[in-house]
């Protein structure tokens, strides 16, 4: 596969310089913006799917199409694997073959489903987030989700929390506002061997250097509606 994605262009030179006063009112003060009814009814569908697999949890956020999502189904069989994404067009877009039974997929604003997943005491053992969109213009740091309201409650779900970027700066701010949240992240070069998404396939083909950023965030055993 030949691809020629665009590099990150930013007009930042290093870590954002209001990441850790944006971090820390964050992590201070809870996002109360009221949580619109599709996700309501988006958690509530995959809290029963969750309930019904009496199986831990795999959480996938930003699933896009949902291929890493079917991936993980495969690879941990054993778990029940949620893959969210808000764009309808990517999460209804089927595989030939079939689903696999362990794997619900989702269409949900994940601003709204983080914080009902932490208020529902969910507990991924492994939380993904592969390429999340950039948004690599300054001004924009509260649209990456290290620098949103909903931070605190993606840290506060715990589990071996992972992410993947081709904008090393990206997951370099992310571990910069773990560490403000007391948790540490191994960031390094990942070699894509078998990419298990598209953007992770284009950015491959493309040439760009990938980067991953592991942190465990501590586990307990994944329960829905429960404490
Ligand atoms: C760059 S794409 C990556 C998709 C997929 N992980 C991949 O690697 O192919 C980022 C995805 O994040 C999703 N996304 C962005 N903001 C979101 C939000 N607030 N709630 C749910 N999904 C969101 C977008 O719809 C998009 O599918």
């Amino acid at each position: 596969m030949k691809a020629n994605s665009k590099k990150i262009f930013t007009n930042q030179d290093g870590v954002h310089p209001n990441l850790e006063k944006t971090v820390r009112r964050h992590l201070d003060n809870p996002f109360l913006k009221p949580v619109s009814e599709h996700t309501q009814a988006a958690f509530d569908s995959a809290c029963a799917f969750l309930g019904a697999s009496g199986r831990p949890l795999i959480l996938d956020s930003c699933c896009g199409v949902g291929d890493s999502s079917r991936a993980l189904a495969r690879q941990f069989p054993d778990y029940c694997i949620i893959g969210v994404d808000k764009s309808e067009s990517r999460i209804t877009r089927e595989r030939e073959g079939g689903e696999p039974e362990n794997l619900f997929l989702v269409r949900a604003d994940l601003n709204d489903f983080f914080r009902l997943a932490h208020q529902g005491h969910w507990r991924p053992e492994r939380h993904y987030i592969l390429y999340p969109n950039p948004w690599p213009k300054s001004e924009h740091l509260k649209r990456r989700w290290h620098g949103a309201p909903v931070f605190r409650d993606i840290v506060a779900l715990g589990g071996r929390l992972e992410l993947r970027s081709n904008w090393k700066l990206y997951l370099e701010e992310f571990a910069a506002a773990l560490a403000l949240a007391g948790h540490e992240g191994t960031l390094t070069a990942y070699e894509a061997a078998d990419p298990i998404t598209p953007f992770e396939a284009k950015y491959k083909a493309s040439g760009q250097p990938l980067w991953q950023l592991v942190a465990e965030l501590g586990r307990a055993p994944a329960v829905c509606g429960g404490s």
